[in-house]
């Protein structure tokens, strides 16, 4: 087989076979396809799309370019979240050690910041002393004796995916579903999973704008899981303002540990719980959505998610009573009476980018103390003058009229609901 062969079989619109697929991924990996073929390949998708076939095929390939973890046969189950990512995006910090607590094993492998969006492993960076780049052999003792971990991938794991993300992300094929859905699944089936949630959001602070885009994704991705027999069901949750109140890295671990301890924004605990429970009906731990939610908020309130969150911070080196550092506070105020009718939610993202708290090119130091703080919703009603944000930033005039300018407020604004659909396997053919 010749590269530029299978190049132009998805050019001209046809379907790759799945040894076209094989060939190319793991000629890719060895060397023996170059960057610049792949980087055709990767426009031939985007333009032409795939089959879910072809996706499943390309996952699976992508899966095995490298090493994947492996846990003993000891009855334990393996769980893990994704999100599509979003502005104040917290709930890994929460969910992670409340699955635990429920008895479900995590080995959660996150990402840093990406475009507007925030990372988790940034936001936990701000605690002095964790560790987010354990070894697989940590990965695998710590998830065993701790029931959860929050680290980075490492280089053995999907190196398909590294290589793929790093063309993609410099010749304009990111958003493609074929390699949106490839690129996140292979990653976290590297995981060894029984069970998998998504958190797939649409609006002005996702990747995916309109709600129609996220739910086609969000199809993609549990098929794509079924096709690969890891029970996957997705939530479609709204982005078209911050999740809970604390955007910025120390900021959001603080709001965190807040709703660790039964406290915290009702939209980050609610959606925390409705992402848990999912997991906890895929694997048959509790019989109903009623009966898990119950389990997650007694968890929460009675601090025992907390306690757990407590201990993997400690086993990543860690210190969670540590006082985090956290930038001066200044208000903004509304300049307008009326109701808050629109968030440009990736506008507030790229400004916290400036502020320092997220990186504008690879490798760039990050300040964990910047951030903001939503004081107001869509749908408030506030007065001329009521504060509307609170900056955290110690040069917070640089950024006044970006953040403001984010935030329209006019007569008409109202509320959007957060999860506005659910979508589980049975639902994909
Ligand atoms: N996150 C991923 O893991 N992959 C993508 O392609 C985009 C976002």
């Amino acid at each position: 087989m010749l590269p530029a062969s299978v190049i132009a079989v998805k050019r001209d619109g046809r379907e790759l076979s799945d040894e076209e697929i094989r060939f190319f991924v793991q000629g890719f990996t060895d060397g023996r396809v170059a960057d610049y073929q792949m980087s055709a390949m990767a426009m031939a998708i985007f333009l032409k799309g795939m089959t879910p076939r072809e996706i499943a095929t390309l996952t699976s390939e992508m899966l095995h370019s490298g090493t994947t973890l492996t846990w003993p046969d000891d009855g334990n189950l393996r769980v893990d979240k994704h999100s599509t990512g979003g502005i104040g995006d917290k709930i890994s910090l929460i969910l992670a050690p409340l699955l635990a607590e429920c008895g479900l094993q995590n080995p959660m492998l996150s990402g840093r910041g990406l475009g507007a969006t925030g990372g988790t492993l940034d936001k936990l960076e701000a605690i002095p002393g964790y560790r987010t780049n354990l070894s697989l052999t940590e990965i695998q003792s710590l998830t065993q004796s701790i029931g959860c971990v929050i680290t980075g991938a490492s280089d053995e794991l999907a190196p398909a995916d590294r290589r793929l993300y790093a063309l993609r992300d410099v010749t304009a094929t990111v958003p493609t579903i074929p390699l949106l859905t490839s690129s996140i699944m292979s990653k976290k089936l590297t995981e060894g999973l029984d069970a998998l949630v998504l958190d797939v959001k649409f609006g002005s602070g996702a990747f995916m704008k309109t709600r129609e885009l996220a739910t086609q994704l969000a199809h993609s991705l549990v098929r794509t899981g079924k096709r690969m027999n890891v029970r996957t069901t997705a939530l479609l949750t709204d982005m078209n303002q911050p999740l809970g109140r604390m955007c910025g890295n120390a900021v959001e671990v603080l709001e965190s540990i807040d709703v660790l301890k039964g406290g915290g924004p009702n939209d980050v605990r609610l959606l925390t719980i409705e992402l848990c429970a999912e997991l906890l009906i895929s694997t048959g731990v509790d019989p109903d959505l009623e009966a898990a939610r119950l389990r997650c908020q007694r968890l929460l309130d009675n601090g025992s998610a907390y306690e757990r969150f407590c201990r993997m911070i400690r086993a990543q080196g860690g210190n969670p009573e540590a006082r985090l550092s956290i930038a001066m506070a200044t208000e903004l105020t509304a300049e307008r009476s009326g109701v808050v009718a629109a968030i440009n939610t990736e506008a507030l993202g790229l400004a916290i980018i400036a502020m320092g708290g997220g990186r504008r090119k690879m490798g760039d130091p990050i300040d964990h103390s910047v951030g903001l703080e939503m004081l107001v919703r869509l749908g408030d009603r506030v007065a001329a003058g009521t504060p509307i944000v609170r900056v955290f930033s110690n040069q917070p005039e640089s950024f006044r009229n970006d953040i403001q300018q984010a935030i329209t407020i006019d007569d008409t604004g109202i509320g959007p609901p957060l999860i506005v659909d659910r979508i589980c396997g049975d639902d994909i053919q």
